[in-house]
């Protein structure tokens, strides 16, 4: 059942460059309720037929004064996207999908590689209590194109470049020791590329750690009517990724992570 979504012109209010490639995206705000991990499909009012499918985006932050979303240029669609101007109209459908849950009180173990920071940047600005708050960040690109320094300087934050092999290493063995850390009585909230996930899925699933991934599958919809992002479920019917998450537990991964490679692209 679709419940509470909106397909609603939004303006653009502020287009803000990172680094070459990195933008925050700033819209007027809809008057949603939402949670961390949701997202929206996003279509310019302008486009015609190429690209003809809304993309869709984590939200990264959403208040009375912009709904910011936080994006890297990959293809035709982003590219586009990067060079929309202040009062550009957009079509804007959410929020979408199921968030994380979050228990405010508790600490909190963030694991995000690259753009995978996305959905928690207005979450890590705005805790109540940012020294609740410790994130692993893997990233392959200089740090300058994540809005990293806009984080509070309470949270413990471990950026690790993943270049080679030998970093890789070094990301897993972080990743390992923050994980047994976490796992009592923490929360422990991934997103990031699938082989990245693949390798924090490695770490908890056979310990039965409680951690909440965030997945990204192309998507066509964002609200279950055309498959393009279904996954097999380990219950029988497979997950449409854009509805049953994108946020999932370790155990309804386990059939999408044993026919995934554990290299890094
Ligand atoms: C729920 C969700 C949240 C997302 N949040 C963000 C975000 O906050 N910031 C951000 O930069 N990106 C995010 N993405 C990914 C973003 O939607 C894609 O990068 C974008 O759609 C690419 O559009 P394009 O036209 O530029 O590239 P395309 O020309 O469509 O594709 C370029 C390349 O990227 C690959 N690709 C496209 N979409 C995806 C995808 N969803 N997953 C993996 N590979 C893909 C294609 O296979 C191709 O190789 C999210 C995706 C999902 C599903
Ligand atoms: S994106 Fe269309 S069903 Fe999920």
């Amino acid at each position: 059942m679709i419940k509470n979504i909106e397909c609603i012109d939004l303006e653009v209010t502020e287009i803000i460059s990172l680094h070459k490639n990195f933008y925050k995206l700033r819209l007027t705000p809809p008057k949603w309720d939402w949670n961390v991990g949701q997202f929206v499909m996003i279509r310019p009012n302008d486009w015609g037929f190429d690209p003809f499918l809304p993309r869709p985006f984590s939200i990264s932050q959403l208040d009375d004064e912009k709904l910011e979303i936080f994006f890297q240029v990959v293809g035709r669609g982003t590219y586009l996207l990067s060079h929309l101007k202040p009062k550009n109209k957009v079509k804007v459908w959410g929020p979408l999908g199921k968030g994380f849950k979050i228990n405010l009180n508790l600490p909190i173990l963030i694991i995000a590689g690259g753009m995978g920071i996305a959905p928690f940047v207005g979450f890590i600005k705005n805790h109540p209590n940012p020294e609740k708050i410790e994130v692993i960040f893997g990233h392959r690109m200089p740090l300058s194109c994540y809005p990293i320094s806009e984080f509070p300087k309470q949270i413990l934050i471990w950026t690790i470049e993943d270049k080679n092999e030998k970093d890789l290493e070094k990301l897993k063995r972080a990743i390992k020791v923050k994980i047994e850390g976490y796992s009592s009585d923490g929360q422990i909230l991934a997103c990031g590329p699938l082989p990245f996930l693949k390798m924090i899925f490695s770490e908890c699933y056979t310990k039965r750690t409680h951690v909440q991934f965030s997945l990204e599958r192309p998507m066509a919809c964002g609200i279950g009517a055309c498959l393009s992002c279904v996954i097999p479920s380990p219950h029988g019917e497979n997950f449409k990724v854009c509805m049953d998450g994108p946020v999932f537990l370790c155990e309804d991964l386990s059939i999408l992570f044993k026919q995934q490679p554990l290299i890094m692209p």
